[in-house]
């Protein structure tokens, strides 16, 4: 009886405790107790991983494994010790009470004043000096894995202070992990998540709209703001929530998967967003200098045009490490060179590149022209038609095609460029397109049958598309039909009937008298392009 009294006062004073959203001098939170956010979003409060180990950290009230900060993570606490107080000189400490050791603290400028220490609602812990109300330090400067709404990435250039995140050493060990995810502020900034010493993901770099590598960030940017900031004192990345968002996170996690997250309140789990790395070809450099990505196609590497593999062997080997060589040198000095067109590709590795904000892509290109360590230009931002140019110095790294990627120009000898080979395209295309007239001419009608044998299915389930439809052509004799039949058929091409387009027409479906459904190919005058 007297031991259910006890509990119930015990659970009281937590249940207090757990209402709180800050703390004075001479207060604390100790072990099972919480901090809890006004709106009760988010709880600061001591964890415990598998080997024992306490922790101090910060997690969503509705899913308290996800934990976006913890204070001591290379030092954790033994035992159930742990308390977190305010120091006399108004830090914020982290005890372990069992010997008295500071095992963490959060370092801020020394002050006389009192100080309070505050659980905001959009999960920052604030330390302010209850005089001035000023902030003297927050957890959001000092991000551990994750960025939330409100947080960034990057650099502060008057201090010198990083925004970085480090993966956890494992899902059930908060201690700093091989992962790190952090701004490059050269050339145009972008963020790249190093594995070690090496680089292994990118972004791209920010084209005003999103970042390079990164076109689907259109596809939530209903839900978020993104929030790209280069200025003389300071260059970062963070986003904020638009109204009525949904609870989100951006997270390095353990393998090093860059992952934007948002709650799914109904299912109660964490829905992903996006993921990158997300296939081979954000692995960075996987083709080797002078090299291009594409994930769409067999043979995933190839060489810029103008470019080939500098061991013909290895690539054959798919080892492209050692990347790409140009065909013919550049005569610099003596001109004789232009720009081949590269559509579509996450722009490459820009730490070397320079950037001038203050040009278009045309003076860009004489720019790059006349400069002989550059070798490829581009727009730096995609808005309001292009403005801005980023001009490569000595490699192009890490380049890949994408859906919604950007141009870049590559600087190649004359006999290398596109332009020759293109001219002779064009005359191919002139050509087939005036045989093509004189066909149409003279069949105003073309007529396909696909006759729905079960044997015919079976055929070109088996043995490629190609194969079976010339089989079925055979097998149908190419009987003719009038055109009075094919108008009932198809209703009079009605548009109802239509069931594609390709390049010379639209493919409707039809019925003859016999019931036999046939497709139907009737060519327009002229080939039309979408
Ligand atoms: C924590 O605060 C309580 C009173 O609020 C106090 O009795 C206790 O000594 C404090 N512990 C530490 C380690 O400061
Ligand atoms: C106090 O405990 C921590 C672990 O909780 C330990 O790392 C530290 O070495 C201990 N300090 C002393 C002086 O025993
Ligand atoms: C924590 O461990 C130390 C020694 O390891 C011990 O003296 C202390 O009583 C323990 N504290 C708790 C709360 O278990
Ligand atoms: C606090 O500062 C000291 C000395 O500058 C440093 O050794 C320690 O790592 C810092 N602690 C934190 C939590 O930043
Ligand atoms: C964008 O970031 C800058 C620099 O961190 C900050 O001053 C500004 O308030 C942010 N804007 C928005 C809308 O979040
Ligand atoms: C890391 O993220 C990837 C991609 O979403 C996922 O497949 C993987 O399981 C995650 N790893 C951990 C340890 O959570
Ligand atoms: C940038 O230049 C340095 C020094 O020449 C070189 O080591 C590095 O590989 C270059 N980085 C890229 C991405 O080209």
């Amino acid at each position: 009886m007297r031991k259910f009294l006890l509990f119930s006062v015990l659970s009281l004073l937590l249940n207090s405790s757990v209402a709180l959203d800050l703390f004075r001098q001479h207060e604390n939170i100790t072990y099972g107790q919480k901090l809890e956010s006004a709106s009760g979003t988010f709880e600061l409060g001591f964890f415990t991983t598998g080997a024992s180990k306490h922790f101090l950290g910060i997690w969503f009230k509705v899913s308290p494994q996800a934990i976006f900060w913890v204070a001591n993570r290379d030092s954790p606490i033994k035992n159930s010790s742990g308390v977190l107080s305010i120091s006399d000189n108004g830090n914020l400490i982290l005890l372990d009470n069992s010997n008295s050791t500071v095992v963490w603290s959060s370092n801020s400028t020394y002050t006389s004043n009192p100080t309070t220490v505050q659980l905001l609602e959009s999960g920052n812990l604030v330390l302010r000096d209850l005089e001035t109300n000023g902030v003297l330090w927050q957890s959001f400067d000092w991000p551990t894995n994750t960025i939330l709404p409100g947080m960034k990435v990057g650099q502060d250039l008057v201090t010198g202070h990083e925004w970085s995140l480090y993966s956890w050493l494992t899902s059930d060990d908060p201690a700093i992990g091989r992962y790190h995810y952090k701004m490059d502020i050269f050339g145009s900034p972008e963020i790249f998540i190093w594995d070690g010493t090496q680089k292994h993901y990118r972004t791209g770099p920010w084209n005003g709209l999103r970042f390079s590598g990164i076109p689907d960030m259109t596809t939530f940017q209903d839900l978020f703001s993104f929030n790209f900031t280069v200025s003389v004192s300071e260059i970062s990345y963070g986003f904020s929530n638009k109204p009525d968002s949904l609870l989100s996170r951006v997270m390095l996690n353990e393998t090093g998967i860059m992952q934007r997250l948002v709650w799914d309140q109904h299912a109660s789990s964490w829905n992903i967003f996006f993921s990158g790395p997300r296939d081979q070809c954000d692995f960075y450099s996987k083709c080797g200098v002078f090299g291009v990505c594409n994930a769409n196609d067999a043979v995933v590497c190839s060489c810029f045009h103008g470019f080939e593999p500098r061991s013909q062997t290895g690539w054959y080997m798919r080892d492209t490490s050692q990347g790409c060589v140009r065909k013919t040198e550049l005569d610099c000095a003596n001109g004789g060179h232009g720009f081949n067109l590269v559509k579509g590709v996450k722009l490459p590795d820009t730490h070397n590149a320079t950037v001038d904000m203050t040009i278009d892509l045309d003076k860009c290109r004489q720019k790059c022209l006349a400069d002989c360590s550059c070798v490829a230009y581009s727009g730096a931002d995609i808005r309001n038609g292009g403005s801005g140019c980023i001009m490569w110095a000595g490699n192009l790294v890490d380049t890949r095609f994408i859906d919604g990627g950007q141009d870049l120009y590559i600087k190649v000898a004359r006999s290398d460029l596109d332009a020759s080979k293109s001219r002779k395209t064009h005359l191919a295309t002139i050509i087939s397109v005036l045989l093509l007239a004189f066909a149409l001419s003279l069949f105003p009608l073309g007529i396909f049958i696909w006759k729905k044998k079960k044997r015919d299915r079976g055929k070109v389930s088996t043995t490629g598309l190609s194969f079976g439809e010339s089989s079925s052509l055979k097998d149908s004799e190419l009987p003719l039909f009038d055109m009075d039949t094919i108008n009932l058929s198809t209703n009079n091409f009605s548009i109802d009937n239509k069931i594609g387009q390709g390049g010379f027409g639209g493919v409707y479906k039809g019925q003859l008298p016999n019931g036999e459904e046939i497709a139907v190919k009737r060519l327009a005058k002229q080939s039309s392009q979408r």
